[in-house]
């Protein structure tokens, strides 16, 4: 099989997890690494053993032996750093939440589209193991009718104002960067809401500390998504049926224990991860590159765009604002600090 030739663009907290994950993949090859400092670029380099480093970006995209990058920074560089991808002739892997609108999102899926290049967003939840195994139980009707759902994602950030989640420029707030996930789990278990509510508590910026969805699809099951930065939650997930329910435990969203009651029967069923859950995103790009696919069946762009919608349509209800700068289509945030 064709060995992919991986690239990281960014080298924070998440690319860290991202690197590890890659390291049991057979597939793969740890080509290259860029941050902003070359000296940084190289010490994650070093502990994740890629052949390359680079100070920049512009350098990185340039480097003809990386196939693949993965896009590790804040969500408002997104839709810059991946284009700047793209018009390299690159394909990529990019962080949720994919941009900050959906706009956005659809020049990016045109360039890729146009160059014929691979790209998915890094959705880890939608590869688990355990949430594709629940959403199989669910379609064959194992706990009957669904009924209601509930899920959450809660946690208690303190306040720094340069914190990605307090910080407009990073786009930040709950819905994007925690509240996607529930969000994401009623999309994929029960499709597009026919009805959808939310409400949202925002601070002085127009950011969402709180934010509370209530949807209702198609075939009448109700979803109750919670994401706040100012409590620790639960953060479960729960689906009851007419024959029965489904409990996740909590950091459902990268379930280990799933509880499946039907009657008087309980089953646990157990989820581990390879490595740190994050394999199965990179597994399923380097199998689609591999495939000459440009585009998943796992996570399908138009899956991505949907997602992209629904928060584009619950920050209108409630009023999430963010700077014109980084919801810009024709100056994409950060493309003059390249
Ligand atoms: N899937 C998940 O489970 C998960 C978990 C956490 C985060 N994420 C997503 O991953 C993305 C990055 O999050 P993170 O937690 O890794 O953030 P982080 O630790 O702050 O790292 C972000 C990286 O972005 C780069 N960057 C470029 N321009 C920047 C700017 N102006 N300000 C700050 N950083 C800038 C920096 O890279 P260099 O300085 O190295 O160039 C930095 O290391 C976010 O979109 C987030 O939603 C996903």
């Amino acid at each position: 099989m064709k060995k992919i030739r991986w690239g990281i663009l960014g080298c924070g907290g998440i690319a860290n997890k991202f690197a590890e994950a890659l390291q049991i993949n057979e597939d793969a090859v740890l080509q290259a690494a860029a941050a902003r400092d070359k000296a940084r670029a190289a010490e994650f380099a070093n502990k994740w053993n890629f052949k390359s480093s680079y100070g920049s970006y512009k350098e990185l995209v340039s480097d003809p032996d990386v196939d693949i990058i993965y896009v590790a920074t804040p969500h408002s560089y997104h839709f810059a750093h991946t284009k700047l991808c793209l018009e390299a002739g690159k394909h990529v892997l990019c962080e949720k939440p994919f941009t900050i609108n959906a706009k956005q999102l659809k020049i990016l899926i045109d360039i890729a589209s146009n160059r014929n290049l691979f790209l998915m967003e890094a959705l880890w939840t939608r590869f688990m193991p355990g949430i594709i195994k629940t959403k199989k139980l669910i379609d064959e009707g194992i706990i009957g009718k669904v009924i209601t759902a509930e899920a959450d994602f809660g946690m208690n950030f303190p306040f720094d104002p340069e914190h990605r989640v307090y910080n407009p420029f990073l786009a930040g707030g709950a819905l994007l960067d925690i509240g996607i996930y529930p969000l994401f789990l009623s999309l994929y278990l029960f499709g597009k809401p026919k009805k959808l509510k939310a409400h949202s508590i925002l601070d002085d910026n127009k950011i969402d500390l709180t934010t509370s969805i209530i949807t209702e699809s198609n075939s009448g099951t109700v979803s109750h998504l919670n994401s706040t930065t100012q409590a620790n939650t639960h953060v479960k997930a729960r689906i009851f049926g007419t024959n029965g329910n489904i409990e996740f435990d909590k950091w459902w969203f990268t379930p280990v224990n799933i509880t499946l009651r039907t009657g008087d029967k309980e089953e646990v069923m157990e989820f581990s991860p390879i490595v740190n859950g994050y394999e199965y995103e990179a597994m399923e790009s380097v199998k689609c590159l591999q495939e000459n696919k440009n585009e998943s069946d796992i996570m399908p762009l138009y899956f991505s765009m949907m997602l992209m919608e629904q928060m584009d349509e619950i920050r209108k209800i409630t009023g999430i604002t963010y700077p014109e700068e980084i919801e810009s289509t024709a100056k994409p945030y950060g493309w003059n600090e390249l």
